[in-house]
């Protein structure tokens, strides 16, 4: 009896374990040698060079070698001509291997497009097969379900569920609130009650940020959301980590102590940002005649799972929408706009002569508090140019990804299923073909009649906010905040380049100053 019934399970068993083992195992060869094989033979036949192909580990050690090779020469003075320093790759790559090559990051295929017409084409692409990749399996989970990573119908629905949130009328009630967070991080300055003293911008703003975007967006404060950044940041660290490491399918099941640190931090998020909707929620019923308080982001994100919005029935929210969306919000808000209005005062630090222009222009349109008011907000033309020249020369996110998910068409090319293409912007933001001779020098004065007119370019080679359907939906809310903050700073301050100041901007998901970006504060 007992030993039929082994031999049964056993017959069972065994094919079970082959076809698991067997489909696993494909998977396996698919993933890390099939399609890479595949991508090769495609891009080959048009012409394009392909980096030497290693199983797992791709091109990852040159890519290393090339970035630890560019940080042993520290630049020696503030030299806006960094872009080789901080994707070294890209540019050691198209000397020796042309405009058209790809490289193997891990196993996967990735393509530069280094012709604007081309990224205009992905960007502006209604194709259903032209995504931003999906993270890689075993990455964090930052922006799940929010809109940098959904599609289709349903990226639709959440654009559109969030638009209003960005309206003219909504971003002007926003001027007190980022102004009294501004005046709340300045005070906490002049305590310090000498009449020069040094400051990491850097450092200082994202909090700052953080604050901004917690009680604009979500109502609350920066106290409560203070945890959520926090832990953003360390997975940002993680991610990094991840990514430079081959993907081995299966791993991250495991839980080794640094799968595990993975999980609690992400669990922990979840929590918080349930926490902050859950009060929301509860005070909605509460005090049901207090609406005006409750068309924030986080509001219209209710509405929409509640199906009060103007679009009733055909989708709503969910709870793992708006936690996803919040996440969103707050990893892609947050670091990009601290690290522009950063290298911003960096610039204007390092050019005095623009920084008392800007100054004198900000000083007639502040009211008597001394920040600007709705009204004079537009009318800071140096300031604007000021920014998008920062924004051009140092820009957030310096590279944009698309991946195909079938064989597309992008200008000549075939780019085959699997390939993830790279849209290099820092790289047209700093070309002397587009912007002239004077490419790498701080020239505001080339935004003078607007951004259009800004280089010679007739494909569009300014996209420090992308465009296309898809372009950034918090760029006028950066915008704002960044000629608040800033004015508000000028006005009280003369800054100075602080003799500690290493200037080393690198690439690590945003353009980021790697040894902060300390400044002389020196009272006005
Ligand atoms: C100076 C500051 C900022 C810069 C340079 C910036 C840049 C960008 C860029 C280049 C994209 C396109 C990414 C891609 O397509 O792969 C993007 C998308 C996005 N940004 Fe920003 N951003 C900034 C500030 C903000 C702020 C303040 C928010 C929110 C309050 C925000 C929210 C988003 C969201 C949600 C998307 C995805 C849009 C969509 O797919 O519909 N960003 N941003
Ligand atoms: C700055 O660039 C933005 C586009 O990113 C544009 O809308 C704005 O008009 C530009 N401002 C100036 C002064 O060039």
């Amino acid at each position: 009896m007992a030993s039929s019934f082994l031999v049964v399970t056993v017959a069972l068993l065994v094919p079970t374990f082959i076809i698991v083992f067997h489909s696993l195992w494909m998977a396996f060869v698919e993933a890390l040698w099939l399609t890479p094989r595949r991508i090769k033979r495609v891009l080959e036949r048009q012409g394009i060079k392909c980096l030497p192909f290693r199983i797992l580990i791709g091109n990852l050690p040159e890519l290393a070698a090339l970035c630890e090779e560019a940080k042993s020469q520290p630049l020696s003075c503030i030299k806006h001509d960094y872009a080789a320093y901080a994707i070294p790759y890209y540019y050691r790559w198209i000397e020796e291997y042309g405009d058209n090559f790809a490289f193997w990051q891990g196993s996967q295929a990735r393509f530069f497009l280094t012709n604007p017409d081309d990224v205009k084409e992905v960007l502006y692409s209604r194709s259903p097969h032209i995504s931003r990749p999906k993270r890689r399996p075993d990455g964090v989970k930052l922006i799940d379900n929010g809109l940098l990573q959904i599609e289709g119908e349903r990226w639709s629905f959440h654009r559109r569920t969030l638009n209003p949130g960005f309206l003219p009328e909504k971003l002007k009630s926003m001027i007190p609130i980022m102004s009294r967070c501004t005046m709340e991080m300045i005070e906490r300055w002049s305590t310090k009650n000498v009449k020069k003293h040094e400051i990491d911008v850097f450092t200082e703003l994202k909090p700052l940020s953080a604050d901004i975007i917690a009680r604009t967006a979500f109502g609350s404060s920066y106290a409560e959301a203070r945890q959520i950044f926090e832990l953003q940041q360390e997975q940002l660290l993680l991610e990094g980590k991840i990514q430079s490491r081959p993907f081995i399918p299966g791993v991250r099941f495991i839980p080794t102590a640094f799968n595990r640190h993975c999980w609690r931090v992400e669990k922990r998020i979840e929590e918080l940002t349930l926490r902050i909707i859950e009060k929301r929620t509860q005070r909605r019923k509460l005090d049901q005649h207090e609406d005006a308080q409750d068309d924030d982001l986080l509001g219209l994100m209710i509405d929409a799972m509640e199906d009060r919005g103007v679009e009733r029935k055909t989708m709503s929210m969910g709870m793992a929408d708006i936690i996803g969306e919040s996440k969103t919000f707050f990893a892609a808000g947050q670091e990009t706009t601290s690290t522009c209005i950063s290298w911003t005062l960096m610039l204007l630090a390092a050019h005095p002569e623009w920084q008392e222009r800007v100054r004198e222009e900000v000083r007639t349109a502040c009211d008597a508090v001394g920040f600007p008011t709705s009204d004079s907000l537009h009318r800071l033309k140096l300031l604007s140019m000021v920014l998008n020249e920062s924004l051009r020369l140092y820009p957030p996110l310096p590279i944009m990804l698309r991946m195909s998910k079938k064989d597309v068409r992008v200008g000549k090319t075939l780019v085959p299923k699997g390939t993830v293409m790279m849209l290099p912007i820092i790289a047209f933001h700093h070309d002397q073909r587009y912007w002239g001779p004077d490419a790498n020098e701080f020239r505001p004065d080339r935004f003078r009649d607007g951004s259009s007119k800004a280089s010679q370019s007739k494909s569009s080679v300014f996209l420090p906010f992308s465009s296309g359907p898809q372009f950034c939906i918090g760029q006028p809310f950066a915008l704002q905040q960044a000629k608040i903050v800033i004015s508000a700073i000028l006005l009280r301050y003369r800054i100075i380049i602080s003799p500690q100041y290493r200037h080393s901007p690198i690439f690590a998901f945003i353009l980021q100053p790697e040894f902060g970006i300390p400044l002389l504060f020196e009272s006005i």
